[in-house]
């Protein structure tokens, strides 16, 4: 897949001044007292222009913000992009990244091909210029990202291609810079791919599409494989949940495996990961349907498994270590003659069978197969990735996704990786008291609890289907989508979960 904006990103060796560049970005603190080296040194050169944008007041360095202020003869850059950090001591990787992006998003807004950063100064000595120069390419990714691929007649037209650098004058500096950029890139391309293809809508992706794509991104992958079971393979292996979910649709469901294994001997021994991500194309609930409004926002609903391809697709990239399985059950959602209906009795992969209630609580009727397979692989860590619930979004918001597990260790791990990726979570329950109210009286489960505690609920029935493995599950249902213009990046699917199970698996492969 062509990127929509394609970015060309490296690092550059030069002096802050004699960079010639459409714009040139720096960072400031809201709470610096006077300008830093770098910024000090362009003041000087463009007579005092920084320090009069500040002096008015239009700039205060704030999060989010940014000035424009425009070159002279004495530096090479056309403009000058004041890019504002924050208060110091509140800066984290997250504020350069964000930084990165605020500077991408106001290159492509300035029609400004080439753009040179240099947001890493304002934190060398606080923060890794490994790990910042891996955050500023993310950034540059989702900052520059656009959706518009089918849009015919477009007014001013836009950026075809964007030039990053980032630059710096100290060559052990750009070495350090570079080896982050070198994985920052493959994650943000990763993170750019997971977002169009989430973005495209259910008559251009269902499920024989979206296992169409993983085998095209196989094949293009070193490292990686592509199995698919279509609906007659599916019966002959009973996985009745997904086939169950996929039966009210004319297309049918998929069941998509992708396994990642590393050139050599690097990761033999080493138990295999298995990473389960919900790919419904499109969910109208069912014949349980929801209402009408905003129901359009369903063809997201296949976030969590296209965030498992993205993951896996960077994870081979990046040559990790480790073992890995994508498992990505997909199906569509639809009332039809042939739906399945609340009340049904499904005969799940497991073998437990589970009583429908509600036939839009569809997620975990696919993703209990996809667990059941991954046990079945003998998978010792099996983590699911899911729009599950919209009790999630009602508990945590925008901002968070909802942790569950049952092993403290992974937890944790994951939580260090959202620091780290940005990509934040929050801990909830899903123990033995919501996984009693998941019990049926004439199935072994059935698929929906009482009102309280929706998210738990979901992964209570989740839990029971990841047999002894160490098994964790994040439900994204609050944070897929960017309603509007964020701090990050133009509205839309957000991506979630690639730099999270990237960043989760970089770590344990250390
Ligand atoms: N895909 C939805 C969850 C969702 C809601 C995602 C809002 C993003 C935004 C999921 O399949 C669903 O419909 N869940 C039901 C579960 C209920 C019937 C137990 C829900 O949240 O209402
Ligand atoms: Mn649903
Ligand atoms: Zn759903």
């Amino acid at each position: 897949m062509k990127e929509i904006i394609e970015v060309e990103l490296k690092t550059h060796k030069i002096d802050f001044s004699k960079c010639e560049t459409s714009l040139l970005a720096t960072g400031h603190f809201s709470d610096a007292k006077g300008l830093d080296k770098l910024n000090a040194e362009l003041n000087q050169k463009l007579g005092g222009a920084i320090e009069q944008v500040i002096k008015l007041g239009d700039f205060k360095g704030k999060a989010g913000t940014s000035a424009v202020v425009y070159g002279n003869d004495s530096i090479g850059a056309k403009r000058l992009l004041l890019v504002g950090l924050g208060e110091k001591k509140k800066a984290t990787l997250d504020t350069v990244r964000k930084a990165a992006a605020n500077a991408a998003k106001k290159s492509v807004e300035l029609k400004a091909e080439s753009l040179s950063l240099a947001l890493h100064r304002a934190l060398d000595g606080k923060l890794d210029l490994t790990a910042m120069g891996r955050a500023m390419a993310e950034g540059t990714y989702l900052g520059s990202y656009r959706y518009d691929e089918f849009v015919t007649e477009s007014e001013n037209g836009r950026l075809k291609s964007l030039n990053v650098e980032v630059i710096d004058s100290d060559k052990a500096k750009i070495t350090k810079l570079n080896k982050g950029l070198a994985s920052g890139i493959i994650i943000g391309k990763a993170q750019s791919y997971a977002r169009t293809l989430t973005n495209r809508p259910a008559n251009i992706i269902n499920p024989e599409a979206l296992a169409a794509e993983a085998k095209r991104v196989a094949k293009n992958t070193t490292g990686l494989a592509c199995t698919v079971f279509d609906e007659k393979q599916m019966a002959a292996k009973g996985m009745g949940g997904v086939l169950a979910v996929g039966s009210g649709s004319a297309s049918p469901p998929r069941f998509i495996v992708l396994k990642y294994t590393p050139a050599g001997k690097a990761a033999k021994g080493r138990p295999t990961i298995a990473l389960v991500g919900k790919a419904i194309t499109f969910d109208s609930g069912g014949i349980s349907i929801k209402p009408a409004d905003k129901m359009d926002e369903m063809k997201l609903d296949k976030t969590g498994g296209i965030a498992v391809l993205g993951t896996m697709k960077a994870a081979a990239e990046l040559k990790l270590p480790l073992n890995i399985l994508g498992i990505i059950p997909s199906a569509e959602n639809l009332p039809s003659g042939t739906s399945y209906r609340p009340g049904d009795i499904i005969t799940t992969f497991s073998g437990k069978t589970v009583e429908v209630l509600n036939t839009d609580a569809e997620g975990r009727m696919i993703l209990c197969d996809g667990l059941a397979y991954a046990v079945k692989e003998n998978c010792a860590v099996i983590i699911d990735i899911a729009t599950l619930t919209g009790a999630c979004k009602v508990a945590l918001g925008k901002y968070m996704a909802g942790l569950m597990g049952n092993d403290e260790k992974l937890i944790k791990q994951l939580q260090t990786a959202a620091e780290e990726s940005g990509e934040k979570v929050w801990p909830l329950p899903s123990g033995d008291e919501y996984a009693e109210e998941m019990k049926s009286k004439i199935a072994d489960l059935k698929n929906t609890g009482s009102r309280w505690g929706g998210a738990c609920n979901g992964a209570a029935f989740l839990r029971q289907f990841a047999g002894d493995a160490k098994w964790a599950h994040l439900d994204i249902a609050g944070v897929d989508l960017f309603e509007s213009t964020t701090g990050y990046t133009t509205e839309g699917s957000s991506g979630f979960g690639v730099r999270l199970l990237t960043t989760y698996l970089m770590n344990i492969a250390k």
